[in-house]
């Protein structure tokens, strides 16, 4: 099974960025807990950031054909992106959408996830710790989930 992991934007500078918010933590030390993760879960992950949102369109809508399950932390494209709800529902695997800070008690416009009624589920307020509980939750829904014989013949024809 291979998950794919999204960091959407401004991700690139946890560990500088709004410390108080997001904590000392760098985006390497989550992919490295992420990558450790899988190891333990005996899942393949790949791993993108991106500031772009067409790019995180682009990469979710051409995922089916090699994952199983999407985790993404869409950052700030929660709050405003139909592109990327639209790329999520549409592409045809679960994905799990986490946030660091705990967004339900912060700034209003925060409150409100565009992408988050295309996922399975969400894990906000955690921390590092959203990323690990998000990947958890994927890779047992996404094994407990029956894939259609159209789908995981794709998968195999790669
Ligand atoms: C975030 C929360 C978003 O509101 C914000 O724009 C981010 C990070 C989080 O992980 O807490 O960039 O997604």
């Amino acid at each position: 099974m291979k998950i794919l992991v999204v960091h959407g934007p401004n991700l690139q500078l946890l560990g500088k960025r709004e410390v108080s918010v997001y904590g000392a933590v760098t985006l390497n030390e989550i992919n490295e807990s992420i990558r450790a993760l899988a190891k333990e879960l005996k899942v393949q992950i790949e791993i993108a950031q991106s500031n772009h949102e067409g790019e995180i369109v682009d990469m979710i809508g051409n995922s089916r054909a090699t994952f199983r399950g999407i985790l993404i932390n869409p950052a700030a494209y929660t709050h405003t992106s139909v592109a990327i709800r639209d790329a999520i529902a549409a592409c045809g695997i679960p994905a799990v959408e986490v946030h660091l800070s705990h967004i339900y008690k912060r700034e209003d416009f925060r409150q409100h996830s565009m992408t988050a009624p295309a996922c399975v589920a969400q894990v906000t307020g955690f921390g590092k710790d959203s990323y690990l509980l998000g990947l958890r939750g994927l890779v047992s829904y996404c094994s407990h989930q029956c894939e259609t014989p159209k789908a995981k013949s794709a998968r195999k024809k790669k």
